[in-house]
């Protein structure tokens, strides 16, 4: 999975994870909606898999859905730009620092989203941080210089081959993006990890209520939408974040998450299971489809993937 391009560097992807998502996906998805897309892995691994025809990408964070979106429609003026805002670094670490420290500054003013592709690339273990005030304020991570620009060009170029033309980005409300959504579609929704009560998750921009999440659900379910949750985690037998209650009628499984950092619910080195929740009409849709077959010859794809993609043939094909 880790060989998909992936540009944005994001605590909490499920790149990881991907793969084995995916398992859940039926094979007729129209569009897939990814409301909380962070760094919309999900879309890119069921595109690069032909698992959905159309990509709805959403996210509250706003630079982050417009950097998603330059990215895929202008793949080489957003590479230019990095590779420019990464070279400024230079080579010393004190100058670089202060230059990641620059450049955070200007992030902080004016929101544009390809300065958040360096602040992201460069800081510590690629985890973004916001304040009270939705700041960014993560510092740089002082051992590295970030990804190399032919390598983000290349990551760049290969989420474009993988979703221009068929994708629509916005950013606002998940409740908002999924309006429009169709039984023939699939949402996979992966919102901020909740915590014990109240507590603020620095981690990401976030505007999530567990009631009017768990109502939202409800209402999909009276719509019979199809939809993969990805929510809660345990470490052992200690459980982090609220489970979703019985009534709305979910199929819980749990997955390994490892103990890869990148590849856990939390952001934590520590947390090996996540739970995913499949709705029913899912559950349904998967029962009538062959789609175990289906996920062992994602699995192959998925392998083969790697070798058959350079940055130069995703621009000859475009
Ligand atoms: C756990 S992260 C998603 C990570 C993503 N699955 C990935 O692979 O990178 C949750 C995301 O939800 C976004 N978010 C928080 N509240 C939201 C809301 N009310 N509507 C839409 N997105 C929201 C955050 O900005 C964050 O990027």
């Amino acid at each position: 999975m880790s060989a998909l391009p992936h540009p944005i560097q994001y605590q909490g992807s499920k790149r990881h994870l991907a793969a084995r998502i995916l398992e859940y996906f039926p094979d007729d998805v129209q569009t897939l909606y990814e409301p909380f897309s962070g760094s919309a892995a999900m879309s890119i691994a069921a595109a690069a898999c032909g698992m959905a025809q159309r990509f709805v990408i959403n996210d509250l964070n706003q630079p982050l859905a417009k950097l998603l979106q330059s990215m895929v429609e202008n793949p080489q003026g957003t590479s230019d730009v990095y590779g420019s805002v990464w070279a400024a670094q230079g080579e010393g670490q004190t100058q670089s620092v202060a230059h990641f420290n620059a450049v955070r500054d200007k992030f902080n003013q004016t929101q544009e989203p390809e300065l958040l592709l360096y602040l992201l690339a460069r800081c510590i273990k690629g985890a973004v941080r916001y304040n009270r005030e939705g700041l960014f304020n993560q510092s740089p991570d002082k051992r590295r210089k970030g990804t190399r620009p032919p390598t983000m060009q290349r990551n760049i170029f290969g989420i474009s081959y993988l979703l221009k033309g068929r994708s629509s980005f916005s950013s606002m409300d998940y409740r908002l993006a999924i309006k429009d959504v169709q039984e023939h579609d699939l949402i996979y929704m992966d919102p901020p990890y909740q915590g014990v009560s109240g507590e603020r998750d620095g981690r990401y921009l976030s505007g999530l209520a567990f009631d009017v999440f768990v109502d939202s659900l409800d209402a999909l379910n009276q719509r019979g939408i199809s939809y993969i949750v990805s929510y809660d985690g345990k470490l052992g037998e200690r459980v982090y974040g609220q489970a979703l209650p019985e009534r709305l009628e979910l199929e819980r499984l749990e997955l390994d998450a490892g103990r890869s950092s990148t590849a856990t619910l939390l952001g934590r080195d520590d947390v090996t299971i996540e739970s995913l929740y499949l709705s029913k009409p899912l559950i349904k849709r998967l029962t009538k489809s062959s789609h175990r077959l289906v996920a062992t010859k994602q699995a192959d794809s998925l392998a083969l993937f790697p070798s058959s993609y350079d940055a130069e043939t995703f621009e000859a094909v475009h």
